[in-house]
């Protein structure tokens, strides 16, 4: 069975207080349903992980996650944050290669392939972020694109590194746009992605990595895309920052 997850990614919003709200309703509410086959991650800024931490305290089933961290392993690098600290402050996933940080900050295939390696090299998750943009989806060729950023930053992974990695697919054009992919265009990218990772590593490790679909999912539409079969979770950006919306995806799926 694989894991069901659902990410709630804050970006570059919510103050101390703001967090703290936000993360005490998400823990209380998670409580409250008794929810306990979905896991939820909660990826908000670095200054946050350590008091969220603190906030969800043993409860099982949330985890902390980062949204970024650095290609490097440790030193003289002012302003980076790297997968050993985000490990020693008991943070499980990290989200890698989010369009945000492709387009702004220019990291390509390259890059995030050593980004993977670091997170899984100090034991945490990637959630590893792929998608194309909004003229390759018009142009037709947006499954070999998306594939490609498979293969060109994942593809040098052992079985059992990969299976330790998630696998988010936005499209671009949906990200923050309202727009969504349909819950057919996600699942026939999700399948195709996961028979892309079966060629490469078996069909077993396939069908255990867990594939999530971002990109504009809230309340409304959650549950037509969480009940295709290779839809496993969501990332979801807008609708995590807001506690009784981020809650009721939980809940539809
Ligand atoms: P959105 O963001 O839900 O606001 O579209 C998703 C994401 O960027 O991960």
């Amino acid at each position: 069975m694989r894991k069901k997850i659902i990410a709630g990614n804050w970006k570059m919003n919510m103050t101390f207080e703001e967090g703290q709200k936000l993360t005490s309703e998400i823990v209380n509410m998670y409580k409250d349903e008794n929810i306990q086959d979905v896991t939820v991650v909660l990826n908000p800024p670095f200054p946050h992980i350590h008091p969220v931490k603190k906030l969800i305290g043993e409860t099982s089933g949330v985890a902390v996650g980062a949204q970024n961290c650095s290609d490097k392993e440790s030193g003289a690098y002012t302003g980076e944050v790297s997968a050993k600290i985000l490990s020693s402050f008991g943070v499980e996933y990290v989200i890698i290669g989010h369009s945000e940080r492709r387009e702004y900050f220019k990291e390509d295939n390259e890059l995030l392939a050593v980004k993977v390696k670091q997170a899984l090299a100090n034991g945490l998750s990637p959630i590893f972020c792929c998608g194309e943009s909004l003229e390759i989806r018009e142009a037709g060729t947006h499954e070999p694109n998306v594939k490609f950023q498979l293969t060109d930053s994942l593809f040098d992974l052992t079985a059992e590194e990969i299976s330790k990695v998630v696998i988010a697919y936005e499209p671009i054009w949906a990200i923050g746009t309202g727009k969504t992919a349909t819950a057919d265009q996600a699942q026939e990218m999700h399948a195709a992605l996961r028979r892309h990772l079966g060629n490469k590593y078996g069909k077993e490790v396939a069908n255990n990595i867990p594939i999530l679909y971002g990109g504009s999912m809230n309340a409304g539409n959650a549950a037509e895309l969480l009940s295709k079969p290779d839809v496993d979770g969501g990332l979801i950006g807008g609708a995590s920052l807001k506690s009784r919306d981020f809650l009721e995806i939980i809940k539809s799926y």
